[in-house]
């Protein structure tokens, strides 16, 4: 066993001991009778007839891959024709889609941030509760990233006057509707402090995509019309996988020169690119299920805190029960699965040691019975 393999089972240990060891938890068969609160699939697309369609007749016309990247062999009408419906409900110039979100996070934004392309260290501002993803680009960028406090614009404006001592190209990253609180980025604030500062704005949509803006198509169009890029995946209420870009010509061509994931990886595969145009099709046609399930969502937040969770400042169908202490929300989190009831437990480093949370999406699948089980099920600990 090389020597390697003993830093690595220690590090395992070490997580294990403070209750931090992450395990893959294979999901119980479809059929079982599960109420589930953990996944993304928002909008119920996952098993929409009609994309299971659509990514069938793909698989059989195309093929199951792309078989190649898309500056090789992989690009295809349909990844165009899908770019162009994005752009369009965008009212963006250009839109790219990717193979799956984090790919795009980590492959674009190591390739904005390239001081050999920019000439200069650029200051680089960001949300602190940005996924992952963002972190893991800044660190291959090798670019130290000011943190504000969440939704902070009083010190996001203070961390950019002071930038201003140096010449340098600026960048603001957030995500518009945040994945592990269910809040909401400021984006016309952020836009005004972009354009004052000069900066470029990124906005990832993961969670917004589908479910938030016009006809679902995000919150932030006005952000790529400035110049700055909006982002957003197939892998959350679109049911599927995959990721868009919305940006200016300018960026986008830059982008086939640079970004590192577009050039060097195998394009998203068409039964992808099908069932993601499908959803974005149907979209429009979705406005009473969104607004339906937001208001099921407004009404469990308002029950929750009632029997006295805390669930921050969500004001989206992402529901956070936070708790300061692991052994709490463990019980809490062991109650609810005997009762049949799914919810994702997020450990640090995920989210903050005393902010350690089960984490309710609500989707337009769970009817006024599914969020009644909830609540009896929590009353609990009332
Ligand atoms: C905010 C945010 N951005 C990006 C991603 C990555 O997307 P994907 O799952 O499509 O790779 C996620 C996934 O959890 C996310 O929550």
């Amino acid at each position: 066993m090389p020597y390697a393999s003993d830093a690595y089972a220690a590090f395992c240990a070490q997580a294990e001991q403070r209750g931090h060891l992450r395990r893959l938890n294979a999901r119980l068969d479809h059929s079982a009778r599960l109420l589930d609160f953990s996944h993304n699939d928002y909008l119920g697309f996952a098993h929409h007839p009609q994309l299971i369609h659509a990514a069938q007749r793909a698989a059989q016309r195309y093929g199951v891959g792309a078989t190649g990247s898309r500056l090789l062999s992989g690009d295809s009408l349909l990844a165009h024709a899908l770019e162009r419906r994005i752009a369009r409900s965008k009212q963006a110039p250009r839109a790219l889609v990717f193979s799956s979100g984090y790919t795009l996070n980590t492959g674009v934004i190591a390739a904005l941030l390239d001081r050999r392309v920019l000439k200069d260290e650029p200051a680089v501002f960001c949300d602190r509760l940005v996924h992952a993803s963002f972190y893991h680009a800044f660190a291959t960028a090798g670019v130290h990233p000011q943190r504000y406090h969440h939704n902070d614009l009083d010190h996001l404006a203070s961390l950019l006057a002071a930038s201003q001592a140096r010449k340098c190209t600026r960048f603001i990253f957030t995500e518009s509707v945040f994945g592990m609180d269910g809040d909401c980025a400021p984006i016309d604030e952020l836009r005004s402090l972009a354009r004052r500062y000069d900066a470029l704005l990124y906005i990832d949509e993961a969670h917004a995509t589908g479910l938030h803006g016009p006809e679902g198509s995000g919150l932030a169009s006005g952000v790529v019309q400035d110049g700055g890029i909006a982002m957003g995946t197939f892998s959350k209420a679109l049911g599927g996988s995959g990721a868009y870009l919305a940006c200016n010509e300018g960026i986008a061509s830059f982008l086939l020169q640079r970004c590192g994931s577009l050039i060097y990886s195998t394009a998203a595969a068409p039964a992808t690119l099908a069932s993601a145009l499908t959803a974005w099709r149907l979209l429009p046609h979705y406005g009473n299920v969104r607004r339906a399930t937001l208001e099921r969502a407004t009404q469990l937040r308002a029950q929750l805190r009632e029997l006295g969770f805390d669930v921050g400042k969500s004001t989206t169908h992402i529901l956070p029960l936070i708790f300061s202490n692991l052994e709490r929300a463990l019980t809490v989190h062991a109650h609810l699965a005997e009762h049949g009831i799914r919810t994702s437990l997020i450990r640090p480093p995920t989210v903050p040691p005393n902010a350690i949370r089960l984490r309710l999406a609500i989707s337009a699948n769970h009817d006024d019975s599914a969020i009644a089980a909830l609540v009896s099920a929590l009353r609990a600990f009332q």
